[in-house]
């Protein structure tokens, strides 16, 4: 069964350029990222107006590596699909503008993609390291970026129903931010990980917002914890990116700390989600699920609540172009086409409750 053929997908809603060339939604024949993480590291976060410069900086020597790596022509391209939201106005239109003009001088049907939709088939891509079953619906999904923080229930393709989403900070906001509090590099995500893993007391605990029944998750107050207790440690010095008064140990027993906070959340509603939905296999996406203790703790979960768990690797988990063909793929069999009039929405929303 066909799935879209081979699709060329952009991606520019953040700090990542990313195109990719993939065929039926599943198979990568290239996927080019090029990252500003090390740029926007010197501001301690990212600077929309020098994000949407190095987007341009950057568009058509990814597109130059992507046709290198895939080693196909315009021919073999059914469509071009792009992400239109949601994401930072000024990068999103970058790529919607690169998308459209492509579309128009090859003359491809241009398909529109919501970033989130995106990071949920990240799941359906195969991995050439190894074999990856196809996620099963009914399922739930689990997206964790550094924008957003949502379950959602799919009871078939590009089918979104939300059960839960975040009423505050992100959980990769709350990395981020947490992170900086303690002297960590930006993106405090991956440096906490590090961190964390070299602890070797393990006594530090944070709170856990569990918000009743709910399937909506909050962060400020673990925020708000992890600052007050760096604050009485550090008399109250102030902490910035890169610099810390803190001792490496201590640094590592609060990471751990706040992540073990993070992950428990995430993990338990995840799963209460997916018994009360009937779910027949459970999907993590997201930056954050790049995060290896998140990683491990759901596959034990969903190993005892017996559902398969279907994780991307990690470079397939942070943004990138090939997440936005799988889903364009799904699009374009759904009959999904953008005019040359499509514009950047920059709080476009993927599901209602
Ligand atoms: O999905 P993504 O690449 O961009 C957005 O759409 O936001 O996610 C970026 C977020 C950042 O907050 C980053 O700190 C977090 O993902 N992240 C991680 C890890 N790697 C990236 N968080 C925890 N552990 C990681 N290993
Ligand atoms: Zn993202």
């Amino acid at each position: 069964m066909t799935r879209g053929g081979l699709i060329l997908a952009v991606e520019s809603s953040c700090d990542e350029t990313g195109i990719a060339i993939v065929e039926d939604g599943r198979r990568i024949h290239s996927n080019v990222v090029a990252s500003q993480v090390a740029m926007h590291a010197a501001a301690g976060g990212i600077v929309p107006e020098v994000a949407a410069r190095a987007h341009l900086r950057w568009i058509v020597p990814v597109l130059d590596e992507a046709w290198a790596a895939a080693g196909v022509t315009w021919a073999d391209v059914s469509a071009v699909a792009v992400t239109n939201g949601p994401g930072l106005a000024g990068s999103l239109l970058v790529g919607i503008n690169f998308a459209k003009t492509l579309a128009y001088v090859h003359a491809k049907p241009l398909i529109p993609v919501n970033h989130l939709e995106g990071h949920l088939y990240a799941a359906w891509l195969v991995d050439e390291a190894r074999e990856v079953p196809e996620p099963l619906f009914p399922l739930v999904a689990l997206i964790v970026s550094g924008g957003h923080t949502f379950l959602i229930e799919m009871r078939d393709h590009l089918q979104y129903r939300l059960l839960g989403e975040t009423v505050d900070d992100a959980a990769g906001e709350a990395f981020d931010k947490v992170g900086r509090l303690l002297g960590l590099p930006y993106p405090g995500g991956p440096e906490i990980m590090r961190a964390a893993a070299g602890a070797t007391r393990h006594d530090v605990a944070f709170p856990r917002a569990w918000l009743g029944d709910s399937f909506d998750f909050s962060f400020s107050g673990l925020k708000t914890a992890a600052r007050r207790t760096i604050a009485a440690e550090t008399g109250g010095q102030g902490t910035s990116a890169g610099e810390t008064p803190l001792a490496d140990d201590r640094v590592a027993e609060l990471a751990y700390g706040f992540q073990e906070s993070v992950v428990d959340v995430l993990v338990a509603k995840t799963i209460r989600a997916a018994r009360v939905a009937g779910a027949r296999s459970v999907v993590l996406g997201g930056g954050v699920a790049a995060n290896r203790v998140l990683r491990d703790r759901l596959a034990a979960a969903a190993q005892n609540a017996g559902l398969p768990l279907v994780v991307p690797r990690p470079g397939l988990c942070t943004d990138n172009g090939a997440m936005i063909a799988a889903a364009g793929a799904r699009r374009m069999e759904a009959g999904v086409r953008a005019g040359l009039d499509l514009d950047a929405k920059p709080s476009l929303p993927l599901a209602r409750r």
